[in-house]
């Protein structure tokens, strides 16, 4: 079995509507409050239902629930220390403050609401609450004092006023003796606001697919033929998407840029391999095309690495790829919305209209990838917007603001 099928073959196991937060990645923070023990339960259920968990613990957390159990619910690594040069090179504090689609504290305790308040950064918990771009959502645990002091309702109004939701807490016998609100609430309840912070948006209940990077095609089990493509302005597209709402799907090749959070991650090497990864990928009300997929392939790739005889040069034919966007575009279960892309040097409106007719796409999105323009591998792009209507040049800009521009066309299109 190719990769690209393992891996879509993982993310479907499951599917996925009644899943919801499949391909979601949550970071976890959990302060140190006798609640942590709930949040062994809370890992669990959000994994139970598709999402992704990158634990965060305090010192104090330590005293309550133990970094190996974090670690083994969690599957994954436990960030712990703000100076840490091992993680520092595998992932900066900046990068994992905005990785994940949501930041989870549970349970939030007074002190690190009011080291919040007051913006501080004293460790890697209030670090990244500080670094962070992504929505955040509390869940406050404390003895019932602390929770009624004038200090944390002052901190808990400054926290609302800069966008920062809380769950709770919830009022009840506490674990110290006492009576009244300052309960964490329940695993279940955070799972389901969780779901509903995810389940908002113009595109939700719509699946969209996106090829995106390059493709390598074997010349023998070392050596392939690849191109300059970065990935950065597919990336951006899947985050613009699943911002909005969508289910996306996003069919990589091997792509220098980092993958987007919030999709679900298909790699694939060849365009061989992307198109039957497209393929399983269908149904979809979309599909954006913005891989650089190669053109052609070597026809009889060798299994063997090939060595420099003295009988001369190797010669290599090549034979045509499949056009992915052209024959999704054209088969009976197309998607309502086709978007190519056409990454033009010369006489881009012209090519890339011509192209819109040939390859039976909805919309083509055209740029100039001269190597003067900057644009291939680099952050901005510059595009024209094709569609029956006419074109529409729209000015230079980051690659992101592109891809929230083209997300925004698409709801507006599904919308109709
Ligand atoms: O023909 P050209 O490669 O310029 O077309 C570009 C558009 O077609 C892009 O959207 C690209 O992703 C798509 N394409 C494809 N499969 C190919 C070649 C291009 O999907 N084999």
């Amino acid at each position: 079995m190719i990769a690209a099928e393992r891996a879509y073959g993982q993310t479907r196991l499951g599917r996925i509507a009644d899943i919801m937060l499949t391909g979601k990645h949550i970071l976890l923070i959990i302060s140190g409050g006798i609640a942590a023990y709930k949040s062994l339960d809370l890992i669990r259920r959000l994994r139970e239902q598709g999402a992704t968990i990158t634990p965060v613990m305090t010192r104090a957390a330590e005293q309550f629930v133990t970094p190996l159990s974090v670690a083994a619910l969690s599957g994954s690594k436990l960030y712990r220390d703000l100076f840490d040069l091992t993680d520092e090179a595998e992932m900066g504090h900046i990068q994992l403050s905005r990785s994940a689609d949501l930041i989870l504290v549970a349970p939030a305790t007074g002190d690190l609401m009011a080291r919040m308040a007051q913006g501080r950064a004293d460790d890697l918990a209030s670090t990244l609450l500080l670094a962070t771009d992504t929505p955040v959502v509390i869940a406050p645990a404390m003895n019932v004092r602390m929770w009624d002091h004038p200090a944390t309702q002052r901190n808990i109004k400054t926290l609302t006023d800069d966008g920062i939701a809380m769950l709770g807490p919830n009022e009840g016998d506490m674990a110290c003796g006492e009576y009244g609100p300052g309960r964490m609430v329940e695993p279940m309840e955070i799972v389901q606001a969780v779901k509903r912070h995810f389940d908002s948006g113009p595109l939700v209940g719509r699946r969209i697919i996106i090829t995106s990077g390059p493709t390598h095609e074997p010349i023998d089990p070392v050596r392939y033929i690849a191109n300059r493509s970065s990935g950065a302005q597919g990336s951006a597209l899947a985050e613009a998407l699943s911002a909005k709402g969508a289910e996306v799907v996003f069919v990589t090749g091997p792509a220098e840029h980092a993958h987007p959070a919030g999709a679900q991650v298909v790699m694939v090497e060849t365009a061989q391999q992307m198109l039957e990864a497209v393929q399983s990928a269908l149904p979809a009300d979309a599909a954006i095309f913005a891989a650089a997929v190669a053109d052609w392939r070597i026809d009889d790739a060798s299994d063997r690495k090939l060595k420099k005889t003295r009988d001369g040069l190797p010669a290599l034919t090549f034979t045509e790829n499949p056009d992915i966007l052209a024959t999704i575009a054209k088969s009976k279960n197309r998607p309502l919305l086709v978007v190519g892309f056409a990454a033009e040097t010369d006489n881009v409106l012209a090519h890339a209209k011509a192209k819109r007719e040939r390859k039976a796409c909805d919309w083509i999105v055209a740029n100039d990838v001269s190597p003067e323009t900057g644009i291939m591998g680099g952050s901005e792009n510059a595009v024209t917007l094709i569609s029956e209507e006419g074109s529409e040049t729209w000015p230079r800009m980051t690659k992101r603001e592109v891809a929230k521009r083209i997300a925004d066309r698409v709801a507006q299109a599904l919308a109709e």
